[in-house]
């Protein structure tokens, strides 16, 4: 049977970009069960060079250097805003008014009020959204929330969640977009890496309901690509305690300046009658620790990435042959072709990224205030 196709329309071709373009083209052979297929349809950027040569890399079928372009084009039928925070909000709102399925980028908007705008127009013009936590895709941490719900680690105790990369821990690094507030938001290693951890969290032990964070810039100044230095207008790390509704507790930090963290997103879970664990550098790898009767044999055994954990799929040949960031958003892609086809989503939509963007606005108002704080969902 032909599977019903859905025109992409692409704003951005950056970095993550390149991403998602790998997943539209895996997902069609790494889940063959699935009903729908991507087809890329046009793709924007801000000049007519950058757009003609994502294209033609890509393999779109057209270019514009005018996003609106990409938002009014009748062949397409789901908007990708990979494009710095700034312009979520703006294209989302354009995008939800012309009735298109939004998959937008993280951390969506320059802050909480921005995403909950646009959250709310989708709901009230019943347009889908999805939204890239893309770690979220991971099928182990699937399975981790299985382990969780079915009581194999006991009550939850706390949670110890980190997300620190060192893509800006050289002093020389240049500025960048993530560094600019009008751009990136307030929140910096908290904006770009923190939510991930956050949006982790809230799967794996619920609720945050408070906050104590610590923030700091240890490089107030970057050098401009004329030599300028420019000052640095979020925080380079994160340090926070949160306190969760079911009355756990625990950590999360976040830094960008993490000397020789390349992906180092993971937690120690900590429930009463066991434990998990995960990083982001072995991303194929859980670890389960039971206690067992005598405790002479008790430790963390290493659960791998196998087909089972991603049933209907053929993204992994085999059990602990590996996983990667791509395949991760391949699964995105899956979902998001599910979404468009009207079937049951696992989210997180524009509605959850408000919520993951409330509980990062109160971290940045309880580092401003040196005190607890509350997010306001
Ligand atoms: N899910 C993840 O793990 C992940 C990882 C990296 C980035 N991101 C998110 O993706 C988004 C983009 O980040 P990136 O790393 O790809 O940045 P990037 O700087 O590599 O790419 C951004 C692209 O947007 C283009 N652009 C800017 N203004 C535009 C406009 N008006 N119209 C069309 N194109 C425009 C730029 O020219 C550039 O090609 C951000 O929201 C970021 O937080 C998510």
């Amino acid at each position: 049977m032909a599977r019903k196709s859905f025109g992409i329309g692409l704003i951005g071709s950056g970095f993550i970009a390149r991403c998602h373009v790998f997943g539209y083209r895996q997902m069609p052979v790494a889940f063959p069960a699935v009903k729908g297929v991507p087809r890329l349809e046009i793709v924007s950027d801000v000049t007519t060079d950058l757009a003609d040569r994502a294209a033609s890399q890509f393999g779109f079928a057209r270019s514009t250097s005018d996003w609106r372009k990409v938002v009014s084009d009748p062949k397409v039928d789901i908007i990708d805003i990979c494009v710095p925070s700034q312009l979520h909000r703006e294209i989302a709102l354009a995008a939800i008014a012309a009735g298109k399925t939004v998959y937008c980028e993280k951390p969506v908007g320059l802050s909480s009020a921005q995403a909950k705008d646009m959250a709310l127009a989708a709901v009230k013009a019943k347009i889908k959204s999805i939204v890239g936590f893309t770690y979220l895709r991971n099928p182990l941490l699937r399975l981790a929330s299985e382990i969780v719900a079915d009581g194999t680690i006991g009550e939850i105790v706390s949670f110890a969640g980190i997300h620190n990369e060192d893509y800006m821990s050289d002093p020389d690094a240049p500025f960048s977009w993530r560094c600019d507030a009008s751009v990136a938001g307030k929140a910096g290693a908290l904006g770009d890496l923190g939510c991930h951890i956050i949006s982790i969290a809230r799967v794996l032990a619920g609720e945050i309901v408070e906050v104590n964070c610590d923030l700091r810039t240890v490089y107030r100044q970057r050098k401009l690509a004329d030599g300028r230095l420019r000052d640095v207008e979020n925080e380079d790390e994160a340090s926070a305690l949160i306190r969760f509704a079911s009355g756990a507790h625990g950590t999360v930090s976040s830094s960008r300046i993490a000397t020789g963290a390349k992906m180092r997103v993971g937690f120690d879970l900590v429930g009463t009658r066991g434990a998990l664990r995960f990083d982001g550098e072995r991303l194929g790898e859980l670890q389960l620790y039971t206690r067992d009767a005598d405790g002479a044999r008790s430790g963390f055994r290493t659960i791998y990435a196998a087909p089972s954990h991603l049933p209907g799929g053929a993204l992994l040949p085999g059990p602990a042959h590996g996983i990667s960031f791509n395949d991760l958003k391949t699964i995105e892609i899956r979902d998001l072709v599910e979404l468009a086809l009207g079937e049951a989503s696992p989210g997180p939509d524009l509605a959850e990224a408000a919520r993951i963007g409330a509980i990062v606005d109160a971290m940045l108002e309880s580092g401003a205030s040196r005190g607890w704080a509350t997010p306001q969902f």
